[in-house]
């Protein structure tokens, strides 16, 4: 890992471009932006996933606390392409909470700052004006940086195809209705699907475990009556896809739980671990004995 230093990009170099004329409206910066705050970044910047990579500093001036930490990241990449510079890379989409693109590890927390936040929905005044920023992509063996701070996150993927979807006939839309689901079963439904995919609790894991991912997929199918017919196969062939692809294994640490922009409870990992025993039982052709007392 090498500490390369590209001081005097962002906000700064932009004040003097206006005023030596520079661009005239090619300038995208806000020239309304008053300089209230500025941070020092240390941007982890790696060409390609074969690129030893390391990290570079830039200094963002002319910020303001409403900002969004990506639309922060939007003005320094501004500056750099005016510059002739390369971008920063990173992943965004939806830029409300939803998407789980933004991955992000700030000051060494995944999506930074807050509880029950993605990156996107952490703002500048999270951070006090002056202060240095770390900026890493997710770490994980099974989560190979593509460039700069872009992870491929399509692990995930592949764990989803081989059970977190329902191939079974569950009817018409009128047959969906007739199906009753008790409120109490919904929310818990409800609450395992609000899980968006963004890795946040493999990238903080010490195991880069994806237990409460695969929980919340798993839990979200199989506590429904449509899951029913495939429960067993999807939750062994779930947590068989998580191994194949190098996820480590859950120690109990909560770390997870504590990063989740969802605020997913462990306690799902807890359900997955009981589903998981319940299908070896089955499998095993062993029925539990029920003795009178
Ligand atoms: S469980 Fe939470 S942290 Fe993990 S992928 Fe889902 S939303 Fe992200
Ligand atoms: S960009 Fe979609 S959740 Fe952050």
């Amino acid at each position: 890992m090498s500490d390369r230093t590209h001081v005097g990009c962002g906000c700064q170099r932009g004040a003097s471009h206006e005023g030596a004329g520079h661009g005239g409206a090619a300038v995208h910066v806000d020239e309304r932006r008053v300089n209230v705050m500025s941070v020092r970044l240390r941007v982890w910047r790696q060409k390609h996933a074969g690129d030893k990579g390391g990290f570079v500093e830039y200094d963002a001036g002319r910020l303001t606390p409403d900002m969004s930490f990506l639309e922060m990241l939007d003005v320094v990449n501004e500056d750099l392409q005016r510059d002739g510079d390369e971008p920063i890379a990173f992943d965004s989409d939806c830029r409300e909470g939803i998407c789980g693109a933004c991955s992000l590890v700030i000051d060494g927390v995944p999506h930074g700052p807050g509880q029950g936040v993605t990156t996107c929905q952490v703002y500048m005044r999270n951070f006090s004006d002056g202060a240095t920023i770390t900026i890493e992509p997710w770490r994980a063996q099974a989560f190979p940086v593509v460039r700069d701070l872009i992870v491929d996150r399509s692990a995930f993927d592949r764990i989803i195809g081989a059970g977190g979807y329902n191939s079974t006939n569950t009817g018409s839309a009128t047959d969906a209705n007739s199906a009753l689901i008790s409120q109490a079963q919904a929310e818990e439904a409800f609450d395992a699907a609000a899980c968006i995919g963004c890795g946040a609790c493999v990238a903080t894991c010490k195991n880069a475990s994806a237990m409460l991912f695969v929980a919340a997929k798993v839990k979200h199918l199989n506590i429904l009556p449509q899951g029913q017919p495939e429960r067993r196969q999807r939750t062994v062939a779930m947590l068989k896809a998580m191994d194949d692809e190098g996820f480590g294994h859950c120690t109990n640490e909560y770390e997870c739980e504590a990063v989740c922009p969802k605020e997913i409870s462990v306690e799902h990992i807890a359900f997955l671990n009981r589903e998981y025993l319940r299908a070896q039982v089955l499998s095993s052709g062993m029925r539990p004995v029920i003795t009178e007392a």
